[in-house]
Formats: structure tokens, C-alpha cells, sequence
């Protein structure tokens, strides 16, 4: 999960242990490729398991499986909500559908999702890239990036989407629908009453522009952002838009990736609006 130059330091050990990690009835994780609406869907989650009110930041309510390492996980007790950006044979069960957890995946059209990945990569001080958008163009295309190859995680998970416990949305969706999404998630995750006018009430904090300002929302209210955010870099939730792709891609590395895209995902069955 670490290849390439763009390095996201992770404990090896502690990753290879994690699918052999005990999973209980009642865990519940939110997974995705990074940039594909992972905090997004973590601030819908969170809200409906605390009745549309919370004061903690989505980072405490929902924390990051593989960074936190096992101490932090192990010491949590059930139900767990964990955040993953793990590929599907590499999460706590080892094979998700046949667990007795419970699966959000989200995706994203990849074209906006290498544009986000690469804000991210300037951002954040550990990534150490310098770079412009041609040169990360390149990394992406190649899964030279932190959880590899887009394609492969989403593909993966894509296969199983029809499991009773693993929910396969996608960022457009949510762009189109969000007060529908949010019924959906809380219909998946067992919350089957909740009424009109609460599922008004997240779907108001989870606007984009709510969650922009909200500094339970957003890493860049963090204690710890000022060292490890790149000055002057871009704010965390960025643009939240589909197609910003268009502003980046030429129409060389749009063709480029096309081509790819189809090569991968013809006959999958999963289609992505880009625009
Ligand atoms: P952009 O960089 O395209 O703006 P992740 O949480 O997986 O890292 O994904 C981050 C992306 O989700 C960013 O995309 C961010 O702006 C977008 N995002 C976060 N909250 C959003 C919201 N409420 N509505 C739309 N997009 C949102």
C-alpha cells in the first residue's frame, strides 16, 4: 500500500496483521480509495449514529483503522466504526463479505479522484511532493500513489457489492441525492425509523458548504494541521464538484486515461458519471 515515491508511512506489521483482525456483529467501516468522499461519508455516518447531534470531530468518531495501529483498535470496544482505505482481501475479517460486519464503500469517477489525490499530495507535508499535475498524473496512472492502483481497489471491492452487509455508494450519487443517500446509509446501518425531518437534519450538516465551515468536519481544524499541512496549500474539503477534472486533465492524459478506463472496466458493470 506504500509504493512508489509518494510514501504514506504505515506500521508493516501492524497492516499485515489487520485481516486477521477480529471483527464482532455490529462494526461497522467506511472505506474507499482515498478522495472519494471517505470524510463525507463519515460525517453522514457519524450523525445518524448520534441522532443528528454530535460535538466530537469525525476523526474521534470514526478513526482510521490503519493509522491508528493496534494498540488504539484492539483497546476499542464494540460496536466499532472504523475508517479504512485498505484494498477488500486486506480488511479485519479478511474476506468482508462473508463477515458479520458491516461495509460502506464509497467510489469516485477516477478522474476527479486523481485531481483531489493530487491537492492531497501537495497539501500534506509527508507526501514531500513537489511536484505538478503532469508528474502526478504519471504516479496515478501507474498506482505509484499510497493504496495503489485506483482500478484494482475499486474493482476488488466493486465484485462484492452485492453482499447484504457491504454498501457500494458512489460520490455522484451523493452529489445528486444527498437527503436519499442519507436515507439509504441509515436504512443499511440498521436505523430503519428515522423520520423525515431528522434525515433533513444531517443531510443540512452534511452540505458542502456545512461541512467547509465546520471545524468538526474538516482535518484543517486539527491540533496538529499547521506541521503537517503545506502552507498556502488548498483547504481540505476543496471544491466538492464533479468534472473539476476538466480543468486539469489535457486532452492527451484525458485520451490517455480513457483508454485505460475502458481496457479495465469494460464488462464490469460499474459505470461513473464524470460531468
Ligand atoms: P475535492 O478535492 O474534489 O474537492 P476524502 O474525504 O475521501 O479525502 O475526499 C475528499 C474529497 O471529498 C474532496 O474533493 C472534498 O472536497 C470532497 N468533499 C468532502 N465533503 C464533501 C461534501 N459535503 N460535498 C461534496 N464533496 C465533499
Amino acid at each position: 500500500i506504500a509504493s512508489g515515491l509518494l510514501v504514506l508511512t504505515l506500521d508493516p506489521k501492524w497492516i499485515a496483521e489487520i485481516p486477521d483482525h477480529p471483527v464482532s456483529l455490529g462494526d461497522l467501516y467506511v472505506v474507499s480509495y482515498p478522495k472519494s468522499g471517505t470524510t463525507w461519508t463519515q460525517q453522514i455516518v457519524s450523525l445518524i449514529q448520534r441522532g443528528g447531534e454530535k460535538d466530537t470531530h469525525i476523526t474521534a468518531d470514526i478513526p482510521w483503522l490503519e493509522l491508528k495501529g493496534k494498540d488504539f483498535v484492539l483497546a476499542l470496544s464494540s460496536p466499532r466504526t472504523l475508517k479504512s482505505h485498505l484494498p477488500y482481501h486486506m480488511m479485519p475479517g479478511r474476506d468482508p463479505a462473508n463477515s458479520i460486519a458491516k461495509y460502506i464503500y464509497i467510489a469516485r469517477n477516477p478522474k476527479d479522484v486523481a485531481v483531489s489525490y493530487y491537492y492531497h499530495a501537495k497539501r500534506f507535508t509527508h507526501f514531500d511532493f513537489t511536484g505538478d499535475w503532469n508528474c502526478f498524473f504519471e504516479f496515478f496512472m501507474k498506482g505509484e500513489v499510497p493504496f495503489g492502483l485506483w482500478f484494482d481497489h475499486v474493482l476488488e471491492w466493486w465484485k462484492y457489492k452485492d453482499a447484504e452487509n457491504i454498501l457500494f455508494l458512489m460520490y455522484e450519487d451523493l452529489k445528486k441525492d444527498l437527503s436519499g443517500s442519507v436515507k439509504t446509509i441509515a436504512q443499511f446501518m440498521g436505523y430503519q425509523s428515522l423520520d423525515d425531518a431528522m434525515i433533513e437534519k444531517i443531510t443540512r450538516q452534511c452540505t458542502f458548504d456545512s461541512m467547509k465551515d465546520n471545524p468538526l468536519a474538516t482535518y484543517d481544524s486539527l491540533p496538529e494541521a499547521p506541521e503537517v499541512t503545506v502552507s498556502n496549500s488548498t483547504p481540505f474539503i476543496r471544491k466538492g464538484v464533479i468534472g473539476d477534472w476538466k480543468n486539469h486533465f489535457s486532452d492527451e492524459q484525458s485520451a490517455r486515461f480513457d483508454a485505460e478506463y475502458t481496457k479495465r472496466m469494460s464488462g464490469s458493470g460499474l459505470v461513473f458519471e464524470f460531468e
